[in-house]
């Protein structure tokens, strides 16, 4: 991308939220409500994560003592999905309210947004928004795409959405390779000590919908008409740094995050004889609930197998089905629904039926203990209401 554009524009976008800002704080609130959000009152909860170092598809990072050395007290993620940004200011303030208290309370020493979080008619400064939102509150933070951010797969558009968030300090989201599908494939690795991984988390980008082009490369059927899949340069990428890292560091134990849950989701649910969705009893339950379909894609390209014969990967995060919040166990590995934690969805009100004391909004804890054991639970908005 041209980079006096890049600049140019990404200028322009925080100097229009700076005038938002100043506008919102004059008129006591009135003014420069539409893409501004400063009702907030945003506590710095900070962070002993370090980045140790980094290059164009992944980033080391480990805690450090006050003596400023490594150490191996475990680590917690919390992630969460499809914040779906609109154009609802009221909506988008409760939504990164309850994403503060989250934070505040679970002190987490990453956070990870598997998609769809921003989707308004002010994209970028939306983007900007939210990752000022997070610098303040002083915690390393990372992002896969969803569909919904994917307009062009891997447009001038998409690429300055995501250089909007990756200018800043605590954004640990990259690029990644320019020759793969999509934007935003690169991993993160958590040391535990200067030469052991703890845990290495494997982000890709989901994309969008199936294209055309793609099909004879992946013996995509041309009457399948769905969400996208992952490709194989994506896959070949994740086997090669896995490998890679291996040989630097010995065993690898890694998490994989992206947008639409692939294929083998599907395993865990079925319908009832009236059209509901429920469990199949085919997976191991181990939270959350089944409410609607999983909205993989129709095409499978295999990446679970390759996940089982790489023996790495203990637990795939998704969002996209926002009204699903399982985690199940599969073949060993874990597949889990990030719990959603949009307002400005159709996880809302009278689309749920239920109470917004049983609305699914909220965050997914991951404690990695100090041995890489994982413990994965639910942790609901809910509770501040
Ligand atoms: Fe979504």
């Amino acid at each position: 991308m041209n980079i006096i554009y890049e600049k140019l524009r990404i200028g322009i976008d925080e100097v229009l939220l700076d005038i938002q800002g100043a506008a919102y704080r004059l008129s006591g609130g009135k003014l420069g409500k539409s893409m501004f959000t400063e009702s907030l009152d945003i506590k710095k909860v900070g962070t002993d994560v370090r980045i140790i170092r980094e290059d164009e598809d992944s980033v080391t990072i480990a805690k450090f003592d006050e003596s400023g050395k490594i150490v191996n007290k475990g680590f917690r993620i919390i992630s969460t999905s499809d914040l779906h940004f609109g154009d609802d200011p009221v909506l988008r303030d409760k939504c990164m309210g309850m994403l503060m208290r989250q934070i505040a309370d679970t002190k987490p020493d990453l956070v990870v947004l598997t998609g769809d979080v921003i989707l308004g008619r002010f994209q970028h400064i939306d983007a900007i928004q939210f990752a000022r939102f997070m610098e303040k509150i002083g915690v390393y933070w990372a992002f896969v795409f969803g569909n919904h951010e994917a307009r062009e797969e891997k447009g001038r558009f998409k690429e300055l959405l995501m250089k909007c968030q990756t200018n800043f300090p605590h954004c640990l989201a990259r690029q990644g390779k320019k020759e793969l599908f999509g934007l935003c494939n690169y991993c993160i690795n958590i040391l535990g000590s200067e030469n052991k991984i703890l845990k290495t988390l494997f982000m890709l980008d989901s994309g969008r919908d199936i294209l055309d082009e793609y099909r004879e490369e992946h013996g995509c059927p041309k009457e399948y008409d769905s969400y996208d899949y992952i490709k194989y340069n994506q896959m070949n990428w994740y086997e090669n740094k896995l490998k890679m890292l291996e040989k630097q560091y010995g065993e690898v134990k890694s998490f994989m995050y992206m947008h639409i849950p692939i294929k083998e989701y599907e395993l865990a649910v079925e319908k009832d004889e009236n059209g509901n969705f429920m469990f199949s009893g085919k997976c191991e339950i181990i939270h959350g609930a089944v409410r609607e379909g999983v909205g993989s894609s129709r095409h499978n390209t295999g990446l679970f197998a390759l996940i089982k014969k790489l023996g790495s990967t203990q637990a795939m995060f998704c969002g996209h089905d926002h009204m699903n919040d399982f985690c199940v166990r599969h073949d060993g590995v874990y597949l889990v629904y990030n719990q959603t934690g949009g307002y400005e969805t159709y996880t809302t009100g009278d689309n749920l039926g239920v109470p917004e004391k049983d609305w699914p909004q909220g965050v997914t804890v991951t404690d990695i203990a100090p041995d890489g054991e994982v413990k994965i639970s639910q942790r609901f908005n809910s509770m501040y209401l």
